[in-house]
């Protein structure tokens, strides 16, 4: 399970800050880069750049675990931590890189972040994650978001349906969609999926304060309220749209659902762009994309970060600080999103070379700025602390998976969980 106990782990590790620095696996100019980005379009995402690093003199040494959203990235930090032997580089989001902090084990990125004036480069919403007690100790690569749908057009057409704006449309394109022989809606059965896909349907039927009391806050009142048990429903209600085979299906392989044309749409976030770049395809000819029915006036957001250890070693620490100061340059962050299929994590980037659905995120990343309906996503480690967000999963993929189990009882458990989170 994704659930980092501070008190257990402190007590576990010890003085495990000062046995890496003295023990710490890192050779000269070595960075050790633990990441969950082992799809098609991910691996060529971070071979870009373990690339970069490589000319700047350094050497990458990667330590890549497969899994969608990190869960097993994550057990596997933890259990690297406990024994002593971080990596020098990971791949930690949101309140998480905190808990890590808490720890006493990440080192500061203050100098470059001072050189590269990151205060007045990045929005306050990435700056103030990256930092713990004050002090920068991650660098954000990307700004992904979560609430898309992705089509293939081919089987759109086939099916005689337009790409649908409200849950309503959904289930009718569906039917029809199904009728012509299609899946159609693509997805993978595991609990951090099933949670993406849930919470654009929160967020599609009730708007961005509900999504916002109810998944940030975890109010109670929104979380036993009629919109909640309506969500419940619409998402539940979306496996008529699925297909059998969806069991513990990787993410990346629903995707290729939807590019080969055996599904016709997908939920996922925008790393699903990532997919049908790295297929060639064309966004707009190709691919559609548009945000998920009901969330047009949202952006849930996630970003990806790389936290540094602790290190002693002056070379290692040098690496560390040219990957920091690397991920942010402009050159980088253009050619690193293009591929991931997010948006540069400082705004101020050229997106003129970006396609249409690159360019549609940035309007609206800044103008959900602006509206106050930017939102961190619960499924993707930007909301909740890692254990609560654990709890909450489990109910909605026993939600989603059981067949007595109603809305109104799962709500009930969303509130036994918030409870017990307060
Ligand atoms: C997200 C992560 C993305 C993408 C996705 C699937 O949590 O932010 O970069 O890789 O998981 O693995």
């Amino acid at each position: 399970m994704n659930v980092l106990k501070p008190s257990l782990l402190k007590k576990a590790i010890g003085g495990l800050a000062i046995a890496a620095s003295l023990g710490g696996t890192a050779h000269a100019g070595e960075v050790e880069v633990l990441h969950w980005w082992t799809s098609g379009g991910e691996a060529r995402a971070v071979g870009m750049l373990k690339e970069l690093m490589e000319k700047e003199g350094h050497s990458w040494k990667d330590f890549a675990v497969a899994g969608g959203a990190g869960d097993s990235a994550m057990t596997v930090l933890k259990s690297r931590a406990v024994s002593g032997n971080p990596p020098t580089a990971a791949q930690i989001n949101g309140p998480e890189i905190q808990e890590w902090g808490e720890l006493g084990l990440l080192g500061q990125l203050d100098s470059v972040a001072e050189q590269g004036n990151w205060d007045v480069l990045l929005p306050g919403v990435l700056s103030n994650m990256m930092k713990y007690d004050g002090h920068y100790v991650a660098v954000p690569v990307n700004v992904h978001r979560v609430n898309w749908l992705w089509a293939n057009p081919k089987v759109l057409k086939e099916a005689g349906v337009e790409m649908p704006t409200t849950w309503e449309e959904m289930f009718a394109a569906g039917k029809k969609i199904r009728e012509a022989g299609y899946t159609p809606l693509a997805h993978g059965g595991q609990p951090w999926q099933d949670a993406t896909v849930f919470e654009t349907v929160v967020l599609g039927t009730g708007g961005p304060e509900f999504y916002r009391k109810a998944l940030v806050e975890l109010d109670p009142e929104a979380l036993k309220s009629d919109t909640m048990i309506q969500s419940l429903e619409t998402f539940k209600r979306l496996r008529e749209l699925m297909d059998d085979g969806m069991s513990g299906r990787d993410w990346n392989m629903a995707t290729s659902m939807v590019i080969n044309g055996d599904a016709a749409m997908q939920l996922m976030g925008d790393w699903a762009k990532g997919e049908f770049a790295a297929a060639d395809m064309t966004a707009g000819e190709d691919y559609l994309c548009a945000p998920a029915p009901g969330t047009e006036n949202a952006f849930v957001f996630n970003t990806d970060s790389f936290a540094m250890f602790r290190v002693s070693d002056e070379d290692a620490r040098a690496a560390q600080q040219d990957l920091a100061r690397l991920i942010l340059e402009p050159e980088f962050q253009e050619a690193f999103n293009k591929v991931k299929g997010s948006i540069p994590a400082r705004p101020d980037v050229d997106m003129s070379e970006f396609d249409k659905c690159g360019q549609q995120s940035m309007e609206d990343f800044k103008e959900s700025r602006q509206e106050d309906t930017l939102l961190p996503s619960m499924a993707h480690r930007m909301a909740l602390k890692s254990d609560v967000q654990g709890a909450i999963f489990d109910v909605i993929t026993n939600y989603f998976n059981s067949s007595d189990m109603t809305a109104e009882q799962a709500a009930e458990r969303l509130v036994n969980t918030a409870n017990a989170a307060m």
